[in-house]
C-alpha cells in the first residue's frame, strides 16, 4: 500500500520539481530600476527600419550606493513594444515572469558592463516591425541572470515612446505606386497607339 502510493506521488513532486525549474524565471517586478537609460528618439519620433540609428546611453542612478552595480557582468540593451503595440497580439504579450515575457523582442547590444556612463549606437535591423518601441537594459550577473533594470519610458509606459516603420509597411507602399505607375503606362501606350492610327488613317487618305 505504502509502495503504491509514494511511486505517484514521487512522479508528481518530480513534475512539480521540473516544472518550476524550465518553467519561472526572473520577475520583472522584483527587479531594482538601478539603471539611467536615455536614447536618441523624441517622444513620437518616426524612424525607419533598415536605415535609422538610435544612439541608447545608460548608467547607474548616482543617488545609489557606488556598490549597487558591484555585482553586474554584463548589460543587455533590448527594443520593446510599447502597449498601444500589444493589444490583440498575444505574440507581444508582457508577462512579469521575463522567461513567459514577450515584450522586448529585438536584441540592440549586449556588453560587458562599465562602471561609468556608457552608449551605443544601433542600426535598426530590417526585420523590425511597424510599431511604437522604448527601450530597456537588463544588468546580467555572472551566471546570466537578470538582477537590474532600467528603461527610457516610466514604469506605465507611457513617456518617451518613438515609431519605427518596418520595411514591408514601406514596400506595401511602394508596390502602390508601382502599380499606379504600370497603369499609366498602359493608359499612356494606348494614347499614343491611337494617335499613331489616326495618322496613319490620315497619310492614307
Ligand atoms: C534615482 O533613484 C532615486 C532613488 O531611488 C529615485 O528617486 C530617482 O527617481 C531615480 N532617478 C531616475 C532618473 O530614475
Ligand atoms: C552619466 O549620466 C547621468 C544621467 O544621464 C548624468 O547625470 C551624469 O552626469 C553622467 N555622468 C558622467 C560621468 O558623464
Amino acid at each position: 500500500m505504502g509502495d503504491l502510493f509514494s511511486i505517484p506521488v514521487l512522479f508528481f513532486l518530480l513534475f512539480l520539481l521540473v516544472g518550476t525549474a524550465a518553467g519561472e524565471g526572473v520577475l520583472l517586478s522584483t527587479l531594482p530600476r538601478t539603471l539611467i537609460v536615455t536614447a536618441s528618439p523624441k517622444q513620437g519620433q518616426v524612424l525607419k527600419a533598415g536605415e535609422d540609428h538610435i544612439t541608447v546611453s545608460w548608467g547607474l542612478n548616482k543617488t545609489l550606493s557606488a556598490s549597487t552595480d558591484d555585482a553586474y557582468k554584463n548589460v543587455k540593451v533590448m527594443l520593446c513594444y510599447a502597449p498601444v503595440s500589444q493589444t490583440d497580439r498575444g505574440w507581444r504579450k508582457t508577462n512579469d515572469d521575463l522567461k513567459k515575457d514577450k515584450t522586448c523582442q529585438f536584441e540592440v547590444t549586449v556588453q560587458p558592463y562599465a562602471k561609468s556612463n556608457s552608449s551605443f549606437e544601433y542600426k535598426i535591423k530590417r526585420d523590425v516591425p511597424s510599431a511604437t518601441y522604448f527601450l530597456r537594459a537588463y544588468l546580467l550577473d555572472s551566471s546570466d541572470t537578470k538582477v537590474a533594470y532600467g528603461q527610457t519610458t516610466d514604469a506605465h509606459k507611457s513617456t518617451n515612446l518613438f515609431e519605427i516603420v518596418g520595411i514591408s509597411g514601406r514596400s506595401a507602399s511602394l508596390d502602390v505606386a508601382a502599380g499606379c505607375f504600370s497603369a499609366f503606362s498602359v493608359v499612356s501606350l494606348l494614347f499614343f497607339f491611337v494617335i499613331e492610327k489616326r495618322k496613319a488613317k490620315k497619310s492614307l487618305n
